[in-house]
């Protein structure tokens, strides 16, 4: 498979098959506005445990706001208990997600403990049930995102594959690690092959170290994959699916310089800014300047000057001080 301007998932149709991933603490609503400009086939929220969704945690919801210009928009549900699945995937729908994704993949102890995350991968048919309950509750299409395995002995996304088809689920997403790999060593993209050719109807998202359009081009021709899902490569980079579709329909892809990328940062900070208080301004500035300013001249100290500001002013004065000379020596 290769781009696809119009992919459908269930009765949904996605501007194209270069999907943007969940990522816990990242994919924020401010992260989501910028991702949003670029238009990728689904934009995803972090991750929610079913549990705070349906004990009205008000934090959980606000992970979950979003605007029209996001849509379409996937929410991801994380826990074990089938019966609140289906409850927590109502609150999904209701809120007005347009695909609701069960997560089998987060490795971080806490989360599997319970047998969630990438724990359900321990137990096959646990998903199965989860899957089914999900798709007997909801319209919207529903999806599941799994590892490889839990560890090397036990690699079982082919068998993950077929019993999330069999339970209703439109699509599969792979991230090419074992749960034991955690983030360690590359991505293998050969049992997500395997996912394919065992694939009936169930459509394959391949995932997993695509960080340039020629990752993304080379990644559906090993894997033969439906879709791509765009992790780590989306930090800092929320242009990647409009490079990776120039790329692949044979144009020149657009390369940000050292300017259009401060400028960017600048913007996503503006976003935080209508989001949050100023010490949250502050703290979500240290976490995400790293990603823009990683190729400009001087990086390190403006990234050091960038985490030790203690006012929003100072914030706007470093990035002010910053583009004029880039705008000036460049
Ligand atoms: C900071 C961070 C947060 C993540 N949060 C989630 C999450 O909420 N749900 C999920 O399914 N995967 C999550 N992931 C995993 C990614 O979606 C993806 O599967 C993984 O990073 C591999 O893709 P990549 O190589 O493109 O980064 C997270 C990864 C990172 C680095």
């Amino acid at each position: 498979m290769t781009l696809k301007k119009k992919y459908a998932l269930g009765n949904l149709v996605l501007p194209s098959n270069i999907l943007y991933a969940p990522l816990a603490g990242c994919s924020d609503f401010a992260f989501r506005k910028m991702s949003s400009r670029f238009t990728p086939g689904l934009i995803f929220c972090e991750m929610v445990k079913m549990d705070a969704l349906v004990r009205n945690d008000r934090g959980t919801f606000e992970m979950l706001k979003f605007s029209e210009d996001m849509h379409p928009i996937g929410g991801q549900l994380c826990g074990s208990k089938p019966e609140m699945a289906a409850n927590s995937a109502r609150i999904l729908e209701g809120l007005g997600f347009d695909v609701i994704d069960l997560n089998c993949g987060c490795p971080v102890d806490k989360v599997t403990k319970d047998g969630s995350g990438s724990g359900l991968l321990k137990n096959p048919e646990k998903i199965g049930e989860i899957i089914s309950n999900i798709v007997a509750a909801v319209k919207v299409p529903v999806t599941v995102k799994i590892r490889i395995g839990w560890d090397e002995a036990h690699i079982n996304a082919t068998e993950v594959t077929a019993i999330a088809e069999a339970a209703g689920a439109v699509s599969i997403c792979i991230h090419g690690r074992t749960r034991e790999q955690a983030y360690r060593g590359p991505a293998r993209w050969g049992p997500i092959k395997e996912c394919k050719a065992a694939a009936n109807k169930i459509k394959v998202v391949a995932n997993g170290d695509i960080f340039s359009p020629e990752d993304a081009e080379r990644c559906f021709k090993e894997t033969g994959a439906d879709a791509l899902l765009i992790a780590r490569g989306t930090m800092g980079n929320p242009w990647i699916a409009e490079q990776i579709i120039d790329h692949l329909e044979k144009r020149p892809y657009k390369i940000r310089t050292s300017q259009e990328s401060c400028l960017a940062l600048q913007e996503h900070i503006n976003e935080i800014k209508k989001e949050k208080t100023e010490k949250g301004v502050i703290l979500d500035t240290r976490r995400i300047s790293g990603w823009y300013i990683k190729g400009i001249p001087n990086a390190g100290e403006v990234r050091n000057a960038l985490c030790h500001a203690e006012s929003v002013s100072e914030i706007d004065a470093i990035l002010d001080t910053l583009l004029t000379t880039l705008f000036t020596t460049t």
